[in-house]
């Protein structure tokens, strides 16, 4: 090739990634900071309420979507597993469209998980979130694989994997039947975790959530398939930190309590961009998007390794003063 025709051909390649990162930004910038003020009008339905059925509804995450759900106008079902919690939860909404299910998402048998679903199958639920989940074993949570007992190696896969599937399961009849008119949707979205990409002392965490994440994408391209599932939009949610009952060490990060008004505001734009994977808070987005695309394996095992060493020594240090 003569000089200038490679000059010309490295040009080329680089004008094409600059125009690639100015799209993404602009995309970014769209997406996050350009949103409705009445979403989620395709989940709504004509002459009736619709409802949402959220799990692990009684505390953090899930309960904020709730809040946010009633807010815009769906009457919500709170699942949870402790009836007191979950009735305080209930009353915090202050609407009369509020159910609870008390369901214990970790040890529900399948005859229990039907009941509950037979007992709301009266409603018009149009959105299942999945929301429930975490690290089900005794404290500290963070911890080498080898030092989980057999049950709770069990109960990760029950609690974050093995509901979930039963449930939407379950659910996708109650989902497919709420649609009435034509231009009406429904939805599941599930929540996996930055933490799908594999971080260390959180293994059959990080291994359930990518569970999550695989069974969010296939089924998402399956019911896109069949003209009677068509109208359920499938999403996976991945989040990064968030302050919670369950993440309490998580300081500086967003809050529990805001971060649901980002998830409901964030399914619209995702959806009408036919994305199967939504990061609704722009600052995960930022840091995932950074982990997936930019940073090679060594570095990102090197963070990786880094900030979850850091919180693991703090959990042994709390467990260490309460002996
Ligand atoms: N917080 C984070 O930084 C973060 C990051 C990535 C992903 N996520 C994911 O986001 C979701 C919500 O997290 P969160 O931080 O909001 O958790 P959380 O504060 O611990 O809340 C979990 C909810 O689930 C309920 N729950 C727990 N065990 C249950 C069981 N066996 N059966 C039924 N309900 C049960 C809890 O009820 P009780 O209060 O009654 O126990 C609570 O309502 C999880 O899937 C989590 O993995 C969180
Ligand atoms: C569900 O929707 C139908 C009409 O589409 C309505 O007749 C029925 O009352 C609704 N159910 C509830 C519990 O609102
Ligand atoms: C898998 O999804 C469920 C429901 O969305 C979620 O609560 C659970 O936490 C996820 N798995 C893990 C390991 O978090
Ligand atoms: C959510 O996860 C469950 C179980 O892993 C799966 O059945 C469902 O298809 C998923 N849905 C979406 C939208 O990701």
């Amino acid at each position: 090739m003569a000089p200038t025709n490679l000059i010309i051909a490295l040009a080329g390649i680089g004008a094409a990634a600059v125009l690639r990162v100015l799209y993404w930004a602009a995309q970014f910038v769209v997406y996050h900071f350009w949103r409705s003020s009445k979403p989620l009008t395709a989940y709504k339905r004509v002459g009736t309420d619709a409802y949402a059925l959220v799990t692990g509804a009684s505390a953090g995450i899930g309960l904020s979507i709730a809040r946010e759900l009633v807010r815009q106008g769906f009457g919500v079902v709170l699942l949870g597993h402790l009836p007191d919690e979950l009735a305080a939860a209930a009353k915090s909404l202050n609407s009369p469209r509020v159910r609870t299910l008390v369901v214990n998402a970790r040890t529900a048998t399948p005859e229990h998980i039907s009941g509950a679903v037979k007992s709301i199958s009266d409603l018009n639920i149009s959105i299942l979130i999945n929301n429930v989940g975490g690290f089900p074993l005794a404290d500290p949570p963070l911890r080498s694989l080898n030092t989980l007992t057999t049950a709770e190696v069990d109960a990760h896969v029950d609690l974050n994997a093995r509901f979930m599937a039963r449930l939407t399961n379950l659910m996708l009849p109650l989902l497919a039947a709420s649609k009435k008119q034509t231009n009406e949707r429904s939805l599941v979205l599930n929540m996996s975790s930055a933490g799908r990409v594999g971080m260390p002392w959180i293994v059959m965490y990080s291994a359930t959530k990518g569970f999550n994440y695989s069974f969010s994408m296939a089924l998402s391209r399956e019911l896109e398939d069949d003209p009677a599932t068509a109208h359920i939009d499938c999403l996976v949610a991945v989040l990064g930190e968030v302050q919670s009952q369950s993440n309490v060490m998580a300081e500086g990060a967003i809050t529990a309590d805001v971060f649901g008004s980002y998830v409901v505001g964030g399914i619209d734009g995702a959806v009408s961009r036919k994305w199967r994977e939504v990061r609704p808070y722009w600052g995960h987005d930022l840091q995932i998007g950074l982990m997936d695309r930019i940073l090679p394996e060594s570095m990102l095992t090197h963070f990786a390794r880094e900030e979850l060493r850091e919180k693991k020594n703090r959990w042994d240090a709390i467990m260490a003063k309460r002996r």
